[in-house]
């Protein structure tokens, strides 16, 4: 197949694109400065380059994101100028990579997402949502941001299903080749854990001075991290690797 992957030069698609091509695809990746091998400039702010990135494309996952800038013009917007740009009578599959909760927790970025799968599903286009769990390096970058010194607080009842990247770049690539799902499919790791214990597991290979402390966290956001917000549903596809064998740890 004809594969663009948006995002291409993100830690998620920088394992994808090798696992799309290992099945026998042809894969363009797409960002704003079209870097690497097969890579393909577009930028999905402004819309410019964006018809000759993904001409021809018979596939397409759709992984670029803005979750630290405006995710409403470049996921939302932005998915919706994926969308005209695309050629219908050739597209066969359009994977849209998002996150596990986008629907349940009021955050801003994850109503982005949310909003973009709408404009997706409503598209008419032959769509499958992939919603993943939080990638294991994500999960160990926000440890290293929370940590002051020798303390790092987390937010007490909350939990996670931390996934490995490269599991899940196998299973978007599986995803890719079936029928449109036209639905949610959900991929997580293989444990639903506390914060708490990521956090010591999470200092005790990396930081092991540090005192993890859980402390209550009120309002809204805090509550549906409390209820399970992001963990995935009981029909979501599981990864294996641990985010203790992640980190190095042995059991
Ligand atoms: N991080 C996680 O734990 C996690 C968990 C579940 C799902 N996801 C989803 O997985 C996907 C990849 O996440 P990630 O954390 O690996 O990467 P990321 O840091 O969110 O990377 C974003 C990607 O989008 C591209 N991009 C940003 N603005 C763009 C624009 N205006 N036009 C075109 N491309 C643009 C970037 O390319 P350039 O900057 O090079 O242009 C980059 O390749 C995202 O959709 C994210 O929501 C992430």
């Amino acid at each position: 197949m004809d594969v663009v992957v948006t995002g291409g030069s993100s830690p998620l698609g920088r394992v994808l694109v090798p696992s799309l091509q290992a099945a026998g695809h042809q894969v363009r990746q797409m960002s704003r400065r079209g870097a690497g091998p097969g890579g393909v400039r577009a930028d999905l702010a402004t819309g410019r380059d964006l018809a000759a990135a993904v001409r021809g494309a018979e596939v397409v996952v759709h992984a670029a994101s803005d979750p630290r800038g405006n995710p409403w013009e470049v996921d939302v917007a932005g998915t919706r100028r994926l969308v005209q740009a695309l050629d219908r009578d050739r597209l066969q599959h359009l994977v849209y990579v998002s996150i596990v909760g986008v629907d349940r927790v009021p955050w801003n970025y994850y109503r982005a997402k949310y909003a973009a799968e709408q404009v997706l599903l409503a598209s008419g286009l032959p769509v499958s949502l992939v919603r993943v769990t939080q990638f294991h390096h994500f999960i160990d970058g926000m440890m290293a941001t929370a940590r002051r010194g020798p303390v790092l607080i987390v937010p007490m009842g909350w939990s996670a299903a931390p996934v490995d990247v490269a599991e899940a770049a196998g299973f978007l690539t599986e995803v890719a080749a079936w029928p449109a799902a036209s639905d949610v499919v959900e991929f997580g790791g293989p444990e639903d854990l506390a914060a708490a214990d990521i956090a010591r597991a999470w200092a005790a290979a990396r930081e092991p001075n540090t005192r993890v402390v859980a402390t209550p966290l009120p309002g809204k956001l805090s509550a549906a991290f409390r209820e399970g917000g992001v963990l995935p549903g009981p029909r979501a596809a599981r990864g294996r690797r641990t985010y203790a064998e992640h980190l190095g740890v042995r059991h």
